[in-house]
């Protein structure tokens, strides 16, 4: 268990962003440097390319002061840490294609730096492998929420969701958020879509036919949906889905439906950009609490959103609990289903029930 270091004998915290990036890690790490310079004049280093920094040699980080945080650094998209979401360190791939166990240069790192505790911004895999190595060196540590897909663990919310949905005005279009529809229910609800189909619901595709034949028959020449890219293709071969599930429906909708359709996936365009208010106070305040929680000796936790109000819970618990996903009777979904938006066979079900 790592040791908790009294505030009073904390010198130098480190902080790092680890895996995909998304807005708002730049504001977060200015709250960090802010709250941990100002409020307890420690001194913060920023390890470069997340848990590499403190594995490579030599080692790659930099001394973070306010003066670097002058202009619009809590607006900036992106980390001006940078980040890696390749490379398990505890099997790391050599040159050679043989795997390292590359662990002990990452406490060895931390060592070298002369570092009393690290705050790591990452999503729920970059958080798990953070955990498992800070744990093993003994490391005072705390984390801090992030990713477009907002599928951590016991937080609401993550920072880089709230921008990445406020990204989607476009109406036909595939999302991210990798096996969780968190993204597409809400960019879909804000954006009056008609269908929305996400991973944790199956669709039918005569689901969709009807649903879309019905908006056509009362006038309507125009139709919305958002699809998350890890719905799977319902009744077709899984390999007709490799371009992307938005394509694979825009082809049999296409044939289908004698209509034009257009297929627009918004990919990577969802992580960058400037973060939006929600995840810019979002940001500063999950960054100005985990300084807090490093002083207060509150290890290997994770500070979280939780009841209109900042929390924080235990870091093993949110690994173990692994992806958080949307609830399939929760409010948005039924928010959804009450406009007569179609979002997967359990509506399609209902309908028939109530035609029947
Ligand atoms: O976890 C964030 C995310 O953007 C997911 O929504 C998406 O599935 C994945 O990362 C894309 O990964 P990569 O950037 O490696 O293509």
């Amino acid at each position: 268990m790592p040791q908790s270091p009294s505030p009073s004998s904390i010198k130098r915290i480190g902080v790092l962003t680890s895996g995909g990036d998304c807005s708002g890690l730049n504001a977060v790490i200015r709250a960090v440097v802010f709250r941990a310079t100002q409020t307890y004049e420690w001194q913060v280093y920023g390890i470069h390319s997340g848990a590499l920094g403190l594995m490579e040699r030599p080692l790659m980080y930099e001394e973070l002061n306010l003066s670097r945080f002058q202009g619009h650094m809590l607006r900036t998209g992106g980390t001006m840490l940078g980040t890696t979401s390749k490379g398990d360190p505890f099997h790391y791939p050599m040159p050679d294609g043989s795997f390292k166990d590359h662990s002990g240069d990452f406490v060895r790192g931390f060592q070298e730096l002369g570092l009393d505790a690290l705050i790591g911004i990452g999503g729920d895999g970059s958080l798990n492998l953070l955990s498992q190595l800070t744990t093993q060196g003994g490391i005072a540590f705390v984390g801090i929420p992030k990713t477009i897909d907002n599928d951590v663990a016991l937080t609401e919310f993550a920072v880089g969701f709230a921008t990445a949905v406020s990204h989607n005005r476009v109406m036909i279009l595939e999302v991210m958020g990798r096996d969780a529809g968190h993204i597409a229910i809400s960019a879909g609800l804000a954006g009056g879509a008609d269908v929305i189909l996400l991973p944790e619901i199956p669709y039918l595709e005569e689901g969709v036919i009807t649903k879309l034949k019905s908006l056509i028959a009362r006038g309507q020449n125009h139709a919305l949906m958002v699809v998350a890219e890890g719905v799977e293709p319902t009744g077709g071969n899984k390999n007709d889905n490799r371009n992307g599930i938005g394509d694979y429906l825009g082809d049999v909708l296409g044939r289908r439906l004698d209509a034009v359709v257009r297929v627009t996936v918004l990919g990577h365009l969802q992580r960058g950009g400037a973060p939006c208010s929600q995840d810019r106070i979002l940001a500063q305040t999950f960054g100005t609490r985990a300084v807090d929680m490093v002083a207060e000796g509150k290890l290997d936790r994770m500070v979280a959103w939780r009841e209109r109000g900042v929390v924080d819970v235990a870091l093993d618990k949110v690994v173990r609990q692994g992806e958080r996903k949307v609830l399939t009777d929760g409010t948005y979904i039924r928010t959804a289903r009450a406009l007569g938006v179609y979002v997967g066979e359990d509506h399609m079900q209902t309908t028939a029930e109530r035609v029947s």
